[in-house]
């Protein structure tokens, strides 16, 4: 794309799209939280809320604590406003498609085995890094049923800022990650217990038609292979101190009737405690789609 900011041989465009961007970029988490009257049904003013957040840092924050948390139909049809419809469904997930990020109440059930079904902290990542580049998650919401009783805090990164964070570090290290064999996940089972084969890709992208950067990443080292290569490794190590020590990272605790949006931001889930009485429940939806924010007639 001409003048893409993300475009390493323009250093114009990038300088102007990093500064406006970091000038906007939300100081607290709470910036980007907006009380909705009724997430089924947005007014004009509340979607141009929304947009705001998302248009400064990728994501935003609703709350509408006077309605009854639990209710699926808040995320779901909040998500298909703003234009999130195809939901990636996998095997885990409920007949809605959104998956109940919950802990397994069973010893050897098929979601313990997995961390979100734990009550175990998960570091840095964007969901859905293991898949191929034709199935990219794009936007993703997490809508809080039931809180923990303590812990399960999540840390929020715009991917942008962490792009920008590894540009300025060091060029070469973006060009290191945009390379299409610069992380490969082995073929395994997967969070879902479905078989994927090796998948191998890059961890930053840029849309070809529409322009926006795309990012797949885990902070895992267990069922990753990075490119051996040492300025592959060293953008890998960068990144980590980066997503270690952010002054850009934000954190949310989740109230119930609140809720993320967002453009599969990087974040990560504190470990938490609660009793069989009062379980953390999440709803999280994965979508092969962005946020869009329909313009309105003034
Ligand atoms: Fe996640």
């Amino acid at each position: 794309m001409a003048n893409s900011p993300f475009d390493l041989a323009n250093e114009s465009s990038y300088r102007a799209w990093r500064d406006t961007k970091l000038a906007a970029y939300p100081r607290s988490v709470n910036e980007l939280i907006v009380p909705l009257a009724d997430p089924r049904r947005l007014t004009p003013s509340e979607i141009d809320a929304l947009g705001s957040g998302c248009g400064r840092a990728n994501m935003a924050i609703y709350s509408a604590p006077h309605l009854p948390a639990a209710d699926k139909s808040l995320p779901k049809l909040l998500g298909q406003q703003l234009g999130l419809v195809h939901l990636e469904g996998n095997y885990l997930a409920d007949e809605d498609g959104l998956s109940s990020i919950t802990p397994a109440g069973e010893e050897g059930s098929v979601r313990g085995e997995f961390i979100p079904y734990t009550h175990k902290p998960i570091n840095w990542h964007t969901d859905g890094y293991y898949n191929a580049l034709d199935r990219r998650i794009l936007g993703m919401t997490l809508h809080c049923a039931q809180d923990a009783e303590s812990g399960g805090e999540n840390a929020l990164l715009d991917h942008e800022i962490a792009y920008i964070q590894l540009r300025d570090a060091n060029p070469d290290y973006i060009a290191a990650l945009i390379q299409p064999d610069a992380m490969t996940i082995p073929a395994r089972m997967d969070e879902d217990n479905v078989a994927r084969p090796e998948q191998s890709g890059p961890v930053f992208a840029v849309d070809p038609d529409r322009g926006f950067l795309y990012m797949r990443y885990t902070a895992r080292t267990r069922s990753i292979v990075w490119k051996a290569d040492a300025v592959t490794q060293a953008a890998v190590r960068t990144l980590a101190d980066i997503l270690a020590g952010s002054e850009y990272i934000l954190t949310a605790r989740l109230r119930p009737g609140m809720g993320l949006i967002c453009n599969n931001v990087l974040h990560t889930r504190s470990g938490f405690s609660d009793s069989p009485e009062h379980r953390r429940l999440l709803y999280r939806g994965r979508y092969y789609d962005r946020l869009s924010f329909p313009a309105h007639a003034a």
